[in-house]
């Protein structure tokens, strides 16, 4: 063994305990660790010819990069749509690496970190008032749980046209239509990725009075004009502007007359189902074939977590469309069950373990606590931006998202806002564009965030609106 190998073997307690340090010293000062850097000018390095050792590279990389890690996981972290780590979730990540599992079957004699999968998946189920017959494995993010959930519905699609796409190919397919009103981005690229093309992606009508939700007598329209064609449709469990909700009941009540393959993008939205007050929200979303919740966002594990939910009906569809070309090594998929037959990735780390630990750690109380308290705080800086002479609100604030612009100023002062803003490191925030004017988006779902967070992020935002409008 090489010997710088040999020594770090030995020097696991100096390891993991310099480790410690560099993690005790980031979580102290995360309340006041910078929301953004500037990206400096940084030359790669080149691969050493010699082995320094394990200390020695987390000493290059604290004076390298350390001090440029941005407080992504802090409290006042708001842009895109970005979950923090809760203690027990960043416990349940580091013994993933510890025990780095190959987490594959749980049937057979050898790896049974599946079982772990499983049961993270009921507590999720559970946490989301979900039923048990929604078979789901951990994939690494939302765009990937939709890719999957997408993949089996083109194969479902195949089979009402009598064709075996995962063995004919998407060339044997004729006229596939998505039907989707606000579509996240990713599922453009996901229809590219499965070879449906984006242009599969047919337009339902919004609702009026500036509604991201679809207009369900449109999408019955379309229904009706397919003559009893198959399609796909794609609904919103929370749109990233303005947290608006597809009709999930009327929906479901289109599946018991039109042939559809009925998938829903709950990306972040799912979590309302873990409080009653907004649970409402997804009435009737236990109807779909298929639901793609992201883990990374309001679970607040690390990334890369999301899990696919796919109705266990199916489960001979998600087979035959991922699984892998007979290999003896692989043993028999229909014998057993084995996630590498079941999902895009063959290998795959213990992706539920931080899910299955923080579920585990704060249960429904604790999730509910932070979802609602995640939704008040956004009510509030909604509310304080609705009586501000220079902000303006541009959306009800429906979830735990903020969509607000300037008033009255032109886009070049709404984005030299952000960006000063963004800059001074205390809160984070994305740009958007929303009803055709340049917006902002602060969405909140962080399990640290608390009132204490708004007033700083409010003070803030009056300190650098009252310096950009400053008459020079
Ligand atoms: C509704 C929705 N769908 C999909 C995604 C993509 O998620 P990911 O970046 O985890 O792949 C997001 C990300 O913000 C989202 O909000």
């Amino acid at each position: 063994m090489n010997q710088q190998l040999k020594q770090d073997l030995h020097s696991y307690p100096q390891i993991l305990g310099a480790v410690e340090q560099n993690a005790e010293t980031f979580l102290n000062n995360l309340e006041e660790w910078p929301t953004a850097v500037a990206p400096p000018q940084l030359p790669l390095a080149d691969l050493p010819a010699q082995s320094a050792g394990a200390l020695a590279a987390l000493h290059e990389f604290q004076q390298r990069f350390g001090s440029l890690m941005v407080a992504s996981t802090g409290p006042r972290y708001w842009g895109f749509v970005t979950g923090g780590t809760t203690p027990a979730a960043l416990a349940g990540d580091w013994l993933t690496s510890l025990y780095d599992q190959n987490t594959q079957s749980a049937s057979q004699t050898g790896d049974v970190s599946a079982i772990v999968e499983f049961e993270a998946l009921q507590l999720l189920r559970q946490l989301l008032n979900l039923p048990a017959h929604f078979f789901g494995g951990f994939v690494t993010g939302a765009t990937m749980s939709n890719f999957t959930c997408l993949a089996v519905a083109r194969q479902w699609y195949g089979q009402e046209r009598g064709v075996d796409i995962a063995e004919a190919g998407v060339f044997a397919l004729k006229d596939l239509k998505v039907l989707a009103a606000q579509a996240h981005s990713c599922v453009y690229k996901d229809l590219a990725m499965l070879g449906l093309g984006r242009s599969s992606l047919h337009k339902v009508k919004l609702l009026p009075n500036n509604r991201e939700a679809m207009d369900v007598a449109d999408l019955e329209a379309q229904l009706i004009a397919l003559n009893g064609e198959p399609c796909i449709v794609c609904a919103s469990g929370g749109t990233v502007n303005t947290v608006d909700f597809d009709d999930m009941q009327a929906i479901a009540a289109l599946k018991a007359k039109y042939n559809f393959w009925w998938h829903i993008d709950a990306a972040f939205g799912g979590f309302a189902a873990c409080s009653p007050q907004y649970a409402h929200l997804l009435k009737g979303w236990e109807q779909a074939d298929s639901i793609a919740v992201d883990l990374h966002k309001w679970l607040n594990v690390p990334y890369d977590s999301a899990v696919v939910l796919i109705q266990e009906k199916h489960l001979n569809l998600q087979l035959n469309t991922f699984q892998n070309a007979h290999a003896a090594y692989l043993g028999d998929p229909k014998a057993n069950f084995n996630y590498l037959n079941f999902l895009p990735e063959n290998s795959r780390r213990m992706r539920a373990l931080p899910a299955w630990m923080s579920l585990m750690a704060y249960g429904q109380e604790g999730y509910r606590d932070i979802v609602e308290r995640n939704i008040a705080c956004a009510q509030w800086l909604g509310s304080l931006i609705e009586g501000s002479d220079v902000f303006q609100l541009l959306a009800p604030v429906r979830l735990n998202c903020v969509c607000f612009t300037l008033k009255d100023q032109p886009q070049e002062k709404v984005s030299q806002f952000l960006s000063t803003l963004v800059a001074r490191g205390v809160v984070y925030m994305t740009p958007t564009v929303y009803l055709g004017q340049a917006s902002i988006r602060a969405a909140l779902v962080n399990w640290q965030t608390t009132e204490t967070d708004v007033e700083m992020a409010w003070g803030e935002m009056n300190e650098v609106i009252s310096e950009i409008l400053a008459p020079i």
